[in-house]
C-alpha cells in the first residue's frame, strides 16, 4: 500500500495541497497518496481524534491549516525550534508512536524571496507588517537570513514587541531587530523589502502603512495568494517598487520543505509555481 499523507483544516475545499504533493510525488517517483480531511471544529477534541484516526489507519504525516495550527502544536510530542517560536504547526510526521511537529511557512517564504525572486536579504533593510501567526512563523528564518535591519510593525505595538523580545533571545545573526507601530514608520525611511504578513488583504483592507517605506528598486511581498493586486501591492506598485509578488511561491516552497522532510528527496518547484501563479493584474 502507498504511504498515506493528508492535509487537515476546516474548511478544506479550497486547498491546493493534494495537487501540489501529487505533483511532487509524480516528479520524484514516490509511492504515496495525499488526501484532504475536513477536521471537526467541535467538539474541542475533534481535531486530535481525527489525527489519531489517521495515524491508526497507517498515516505517515499531515499538513495542518486553519484553524488547527495551534491544536496541532498542543498535541505534538516533539517540536522544532521554528514551531516552538511560532506556537503553530503546519506539518507533522508520525514515527514510532510519536508526533513530530514542524512549521515550514517561514522557511518557505524566505526561500521564495531569496531563491525564486532573487532578492537576498543579507545586509538589507526589511519590514514585516503584522505580528500574528504568519509573522511569528516567518521571524526566525528571517533573522537567519541576516538582514542588516528587521522591523516588525503592528497596530497593537505590544504584540510586535513581545514577538521581537522572544526572537531576540535566539538572534545570533547580529542584525538589528525592533518593533514599532504604523505611526512610527514615516520616520524610518525606505526599506528594501516590505512583507505584508497581516490578514488585512483577506478582507480587501490596507494596513495603515505609509508609501514612504517602499523603495523603487526594492520589493514588496503579499503573503496572501490568488487575490490579485491587493491594496498593499497596489500601493507598492504605485510607489515604484520593482518586484511585487504574492504568496503562491511560499505555498509551494513550504510544501516542498515538508515533502523533503517526509520523503528525504526535495522536489523541483519552479514549474509548479508557474502553473499555479495567477497574474496580479
Ligand atoms: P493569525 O495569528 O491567525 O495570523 P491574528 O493573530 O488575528 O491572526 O493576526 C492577524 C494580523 O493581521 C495581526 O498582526 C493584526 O494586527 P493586530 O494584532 O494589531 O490586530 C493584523 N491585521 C488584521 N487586519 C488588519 C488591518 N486592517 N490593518 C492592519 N493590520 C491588520
Amino acid at each position: 500500500m502507498s504511504d498515506r499523507y493528508a492535509v487537515i483544516g476546516n474548511p478544506i475545499g479550497h486547498t491546493k495541497s493534494p495537487l501540489i504533493h501529487g505533483f511532487f510525488a509524480q516528479e520524484t517517483g514516490q509511492d504515496m497518496s495525499y488526501g484532504a480531511i475536513e477536521g471537526p471544529v467541535e467538539p474541542a477534541s475533534g481535531f486530535s481524534d481525527s489525527v489519531k484516526r489517521f495515524i491508526a489507519a497507517g498515516g505517515r504525516g499531515m499538513n495542518v491549516t486553519a484553524p488547527f495550527k495551534l491544536a496541532a502544536f498542543a498535541m505534538s510530542d516533539e517540536r522544532s525550534e521554528r514551531a516552538q517560536l511560532s506556537g503553530a504547526v503546519n506539518a507533522m510526521k508520525f514515527e514510532g508512536g510519536r508526533i513530530i511537529a514542524e512549521n515550514f511557512d517561514g522557511v518557505g517564504l524566505v526561500r521564495d524571496i531569496e531563491v525564486n525572486l532573487h532578492q537576498p536579504m543579507v545586509g538589507k533593510r526589511v519590514l514585516i507588517l503584522g505580528a500574528g501567526g504568519a509573522a511569528r512563523g516567518a521571524l526566525l528564518p528571517f533573522v537567519a537570513a541576516r538582514p542588516a535591519e528587521l522591523v516588525v510593525a503592528n497596530r497593537h505595538v505590544d504584540k510586535a514587541r513581545a514577538l521581537v523580545e522572544q526572537v531576540a533571545r535566539s538572534n545570533t545573526a547580529g542584525g538589528s531587530l525592533t518593533a514599532c507601530g504604523y505611526a512610527d514608520l514615516a520616520a524610518l525611511g525606505r526599506f528594501d523589502l516590505v512583507i505584508n504578513a497581516t490578514s488585512a488583504s483577506l478582507t480587501g483592507q490596507l494596513p495603515p502603512v505609509p508609501a514612504s517605506v517602499f523603495s523603487a528598486g526594492g520589493s514588496a511581498y503579499e503573503l496572501a495568494y490568488g487575490k490579485g493586486l491587493t491594496p498593499f501591492l497596489r500601493l507598492a506598485r504605485d510607489a515604484g517598487v520593482e518586484s511585487i509578488a504574492d504568496g503562491v511561491g511560499m505555498l509551494v516552497e513550504q510544501a516542498a520543505e515538508a515533502f523533503a522532510w517526509w520523503r528525504g528527496v526535495r522536489p523541483e518547484t519552479r514549474a509548479l509555481i508557474e502553473r499555479l501563479t495567477v497574474p496580479l493584474d
